[in-house]
Order: structure tokens, then sequence, then C-alpha cells
């Protein structure tokens, strides 16, 4: 069933609460719907979004935003040992997590309480405690725009990087529209809980449920990142820079402890939030936007009422500062509209 709107207010679609519009907005619930759109009738460009949780529109948006209703999650083989599952790329993340960590599925427990939908999930490479979506994807499926035919991407074609994917490079972008992600989940114990929190929290006894990582994690979660209900953000604001072995040594002088980890080929991630904490970022306020107390990767709409042109000059702000103190430039994980 499609659902057109025009000149629609988005201000329950983007999680930071811009006050933006689009010219036109569509909800879809099928492939058949999309097969049924004529794409060059539409005001242009067209975008694709999830629950909105990681984007910043920058402004009224000119063109044509178009959301997924397709909602199924289907289990295959459910009594095997791995369990794969196709998800409707409109599915809601967080309940699709729920749902297969209380039918006693491992593999999704890490990714608990992210925002967004699986669609996203699967475009984004979303990750969190050790864990990435491409750890557990097998496939996506997508509507082909230009053939308006439905095609099949195998998690290897996908291309997955950090919070990347081939879905996210232009050429693909305008193309591509994911309906559907294939996951491989396991009935077999697979806890992940090498990652510094959960360490603590399992270090007497394994977990002996997904449940019981997921309430961990929704615990650790809640403790440092704003609550979507209460406080505009988009999760994390920037990504996590990766340096040499000798761009490091740099950064590491003047300071006992630079936290780290070092990558495959001797490169190592520095977090973002230890570098802009160091700036004396935690907690700043710059009219309607802060910098998030608890988690200084985090942007936050902290009035309600902050604007995209405060939140974008507390952006620049901060990658200056860092900038000049690491000679380190910041790239924002949040997309820009
Ligand atoms: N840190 C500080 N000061 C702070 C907070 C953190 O110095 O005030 C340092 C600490 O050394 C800490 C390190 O930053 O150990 C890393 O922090 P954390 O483990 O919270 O993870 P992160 O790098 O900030 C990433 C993801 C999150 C994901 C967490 C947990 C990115 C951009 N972000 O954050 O994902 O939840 O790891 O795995 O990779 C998101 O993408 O929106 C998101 C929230």
């Amino acid at each position: 069933m499609i659902s057109r709107y025009d000149n629609y207010d988005l201000s329950r679609q983007n999680t930071f609460r811009m006050k933006v519009s689009c010219r036109c907005y569509i909800e879809y619930g099928s492939i058949e719907d999309l097969k049924g759109l004529d794409f060059d009738s539409l005001p242009q460009p067209v975008i694709s979004i999830g629950e909105g949780s990681n984007l910043l529109f920058t402004g009224d948006f000119p063109g044509t935003v178009l959301r997924s209703r397709i909602d199924y999650i289907k289990y295959f083989d459910v009594g095997a040992d791995t369990v794969p599952l196709a998800v409707g790329a409109g599915v809601n993340w967080d309940e699709l997590v729920e749902k297969t960590c209380n039918d006693g599925l491992w593999g999704l427990e890490n990714l608990s309480l992210i925002p967004g939908t699986a669609g996203a999930a699967a475009v984004q490479n979303i990750g969190a405690y050790g864990v990435e979506a491409k750890d557990v994807i097998v496939g996506v499926t997508c509507f082909d725009i230009t053939t308006r035919e439905k095609t099949a991407f195998k998690q290897e074609q996908c291309r997955y990087g950090y919070r990347d994917s081939i879905f996210k490079d232009p050429q693909y972008k305008g193309r591509y529209i994911v309906t559907g992600v294939l996951l491989r989940l396991s009935r077999e114990p697979r806890p992940q809980i090498a990652y510094g929190a959960l360490k603590q929290v399992f270090a007497e006894e394994a977990p002996q449920s997904p449940m019981q990582v997921r309430e961990a994690i929704i615990r650790i979660r809640r403790e440092k990142l704003p609550d979507p209900q209460e406080i505009g953000s988009a999760g994390s604001f920037f990504k996590n820079p990766v340096v040499s072995a000798s761009q490091f040594l740099k950064i590491s002088e003047g300071y006992e402890n630079v936290p780290h980890y070092v990558l495959e080929g001797g490169f190592i991630k520095i977090p973002a939030a230890w570098m802009i904490e160091q700036c004396g970022f935690k907690g700043a306020v710059r009219g309607g936007a802060a910098v998030y107390a608890k988690q200084p990767l985090v942007i936050v709409n902290n009035s309600g009422e902050a604007t995209s042109q405060e939140i974008i000059s507390l952006e620049q702000e901060v990658i200056d500062a860092v900038q000049k103190r690491f000679g380190v430039q910041l790239h924002p994980e949040v997309e820009h509209l």
C-alpha cells in the first residue's frame, strides 16, 4: 500500500528532531508498490530513509523521501543450529533484536537498542560492542530503479566496511533501494563479550542466553547515550579516526595513556570521544546544540529547538579543534542532507 504526502513535515522522521519538510513523502509496503511508482515524475532527488536516526537535514528537502513499511520477519529451518531469517527493510531494528533474543537465537544481542530499521542497518553496517551487522548478514535484496526489478546482493558483494557498504556509494545509492535483509543466527551459544564494558559484566559467569547479553547492553547504553525519547541526536556524530603508527606516536606525546585499538596492517583506531574530551568539549553548549556530557561523540539537540546551522557550526568547531590539537581530521558518521 502506497501513501503519498506533499510538503510533508519531517520532524518526527528524524531523531535529531530538526523542523524540516520535504516536497514529497512516500511510504510503501512492498516491492510491487515500488514497481508501480514513476520515479522520473517524482520531485528530485529521491532518497530512502529508515527512522532518520543517522541523518542531519540541513534544511527543507526539495525532493522525495521514501520510507519502507515492508515489515515481515520470516524464520527458515527453526530447529537447526544456524537459523536463516528474512527481514523486511522497514522492520524496527530493536524489535527484531528483541524478538530473536526472546527466541533464544544468538547473533544480534550486542546490537541491542540501536535506533533505526533493518534496511538501514544493512546499508550502514551498524556496529557496537565488537559486533557489526555484516557479521550476521548473508545477503541483501533490493529494488533496482533502473531495471524496475528485484535483485539480490550476497554479503561479499555488499563491500562492507566501517559504517560503510556499496549502498552508500553515490553510484549505487540512487539506483538500489534496499527492501530486505537475509540474516543467519545461531542456536548454539556464541557470546561475544570481549569488549571492555561487557567483559566486566560477565567476568564471573558467562551469559547463558542472548537475552542476558541484551539486557547488559541495554544497561550500558542507557548509562551513556541519550534516550531518543528525551533528547534529539543521531547517535555517534563522528567516526573514530584511523591513523598510522607514526602519527599515533606524535599524538601520544604529552599523554600517559591514549586509548586505542590496533587494526590489521598496524593502523590504529583512536576514539574520537577521547580527542573531543581532551579539547574540552564535554558538555559544551552552543545555542540549542551541545556535545553530550556523558559521551562526547554524540552531538545533541539540547534545547529541542536547535537549528541545523547550530549543529553544523558546533560540528565544525569540534573538527577544527581536534585538527589543531592532534593534526587529525574527524569525519562525520551522520549523513548530511
Ligand atoms: N572515551 C573518552 N571519553 C568519554 C567517552 C569515551 O575518552 O567521555 C573513550 C574511552 O577511551 C572509550 C572510548 O572512547 O573506551 C570508546 O568509547 P565507546 O566504547 O563508548 O565507543 P565509541 O567509539 O564512542 C563506538 C560506536 C558506537 C557504539 C560503541 C560501542 C562509532 C562511531 N561509534 O562508539 O556506535 O555503540 O562504539 O561499541 O564507531 C553509533 O554508531 O551511532 C554508535 C553509537
